[in-house]
């Protein structure tokens, strides 16, 4: 990741671009005063250009009288509508401009009280984090598979936050501080959805854990196809059965490795890790199937926020489980009609081999209890049902853990990660009743991503649980400001800030 630095006022130590964001007056013009006194009147970006200072709006400017040779502005609208998420887009879109005009260091101009009064009761803190966020996550590019060089080269080494004063010093380099440790978690979660399934298979990612266990200081164990069996995890090794890379139970843990009594309970997280998902022996149309290698994105964030709470301390314990399995049609595959036995003794019936990922989380899930945990998380790309419902922009969330619930929603508006609850009335059980097993693991044409939650329900048990469908926000059709096509990593900077607040 790019070097990211505060230093305490204007000018900065030698930079090859400033940035100004700037707010759009009343009148439609850019409110500039501030440069424009520091520059000696030198800058008129709307005469001729007709820079307005709209929301996304830039300008890259040459003035003679400043402390570097460019200055880029960039328009942030009007600043009644300011807030951190606006902040996370402008720094974002100016990290790529700047990318993209062969700039090597830059520093962003320290921003005036209109920028730092909307941002909460830390503004300086929240306004290094949101700003290095856009940063980071702006520039991600998963480009370790490409040999030609991609145009234009990335120059772009260095870039400096301006605090203009101590104390907004000391606060927006704990913020900057969370930031790189968040975005690089959330940048793990990005490249391994990303990578290409040949190479992430269980195995693979097994060992991306172990790596990021090592890096950060958490504790990892793999399980094989025989300690799975010995687990009784019958839809783990169905799942995984087609496939001539078996499937493996990734477990860590931070923080809180004795189990005493009177120990607190971890908080378990369960991230779903198919590394490909063909749909198995009910095998879907070839059209997009490709994209089914991000069909283990719910498992790269839970290593992503295991990462992330090593590295900031969070308090533990807490718990990770990603059952990781390739759904692949063959001769030793899985069949529709096929009854499992999961973890805790109960058997499904497998109507379609395509709705694996809740065979895998029911084991996952009731292995998770055994952890006597006060809460249960899972993440997972487990319907399309809940992108026809939410599109790419909101999680479905579905759950029994109000309390839980009611702080992701808040954690979700925060870190701009936003989450949506759909209802688990009882009416809906009667979607995945089975004639001859405990569930069925489809539910009909209606409500798919309630009637996933709820087979899931079945397997959670007594401990507050949350359900966390992110198969719309994990994995992106089209980039956003601060997130290209592909894996999002969603759900990293979600639960860490989550986690962050629960025991604080
Ligand atoms: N991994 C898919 C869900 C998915 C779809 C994720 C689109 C991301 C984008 C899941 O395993 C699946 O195939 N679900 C089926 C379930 C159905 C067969 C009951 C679905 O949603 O169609
Ligand atoms: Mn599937
Ligand atoms: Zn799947």
């Amino acid at each position: 990741m790019i070097r990211l630095v505060v230093e305490r006022c204007y000018p900065p130590r030698s930079v090859d671009a400033l940035v100004q964001i700037v707010f759009q007056g009343k009148d439609g013009r850019p409110l500039l005063q501030g440069v424009r006194a520091l520059a000696g009147g030198d800058i008129i970006p709307e005469a001729g250009t007709g820079f307005a200072a709209r929301e996304k709006e830039t300008i890259l400017l040459f003035p003679k009288n400043l402390a570097a040779p460019r200055i880029l502005l960039v328009g942030a609208g009007s600043d009644g509508a300011w807030s951190a998420e606006r902040l996370r887009r402008s720094a974002a879109i100016a990290a790529r401009v700047l990318r993209g005009a062969g700039v090597r260091s830059a520093a962003f101009m320290e921003p005036g009280a209109a920028m730092l009064g909307p941002l909460g009761d830390d503004p300086a803190e929240t306004y290094g984090t949101a700003l290095a966020e856009g940063i980071f996550l702006g520039l991600y590019r998963f480009d370790r598979y490409r040999t030609v060089t991609v145009t234009p080269p990335d120059l772009l080494a260095r870039i400096v936050i301006l605090a203009g004063g101590e104390p907004n010093e000391r606060a927006m380099r704990r913020g900057v501080s969370y930031a790189r440790t968040v975005c690089e978690a959330t940048c793990l979660a990005r490249d391994l959805a990303n990578a290409p399934p040949n190479a992430l298979y269980p195995g693979t990612l097994a060992e991306a854990a172990r790596a990021a266990g090592r890096r950060s200081g958490f504790s990892v164990s793999v399980h094989d196809e025989r300690k799975i069996r010995a687990l009784g995890m019958g839809g783990l090794l169905g799942v995984g059965g087609g496939s001539a890379r078996p499937p493996r139970l990734i477990v860590m843990r931070y923080g809180g490795r004795k189990r005493r009594r009177g120990a607190p309970r971890p908080v378990v997280l369960v991230g779903k890790g198919v590394t490909f998902d063909s749909g198995g022996i009910s095998i879907k149309p070839s059209a997009g199937m490709a994209e089914m290698k991000m069909d283990m994105a719910g498992g790269a964030t839970v290593i992503g926020v295991m990462q992330a709470a090593a590295a900031l301390r969070l308090p533990g314990p807490l718990v990770g489980i990603v059952p990781a399995a390739e759904n692949l049609p063959g001769p030793s595959a899985f069949r529709p009609g096929d009854i499992l036995r999961h973890a805790n003794g109960m058997t499904s019936e497998v109507d379609n081999t395509d709705a694996e990922g809740r065979l895998m989380l029911a084991d996952a899930l009731a292995f998770a209890a055994t952890f006597r945990p006060s809460l249960v998380i899972d993440l997972a790309t487990l319907t399309g049902a809940v992108v026809v419902a939410l599109a790419h922009v909101t999680t479905g969330m579905l759950g029994t853990g109000e309390e839980a619930m009611r702080a992701l929603e808040e954690s979700g508006r925060r870190v701009y990660e936003r989450v949506w609850e759909l209802p688990m009335f009882e009416e809906y059980e009667a979607l995945i009743r089975s004639d001859v097993a405990d569930v069925k693991n489809t539910g009909g044409r209606w409500g798919g991503a309630i009637a996933a939650a709820m087979f899931l329900k079945k397997f959670a048990g007594g401990t507050p649980w949350v359900h966390l469908d992110i198969a719309g926000t994990a994995i992106l059709e089209e980039g956003g400001d601060y997130t290209v096509k592909g894996g999002s990593g969603v759900g990293v900077r979600l639960l860490v800030d989550f986690l962050r607040r629960r025991r604080a």
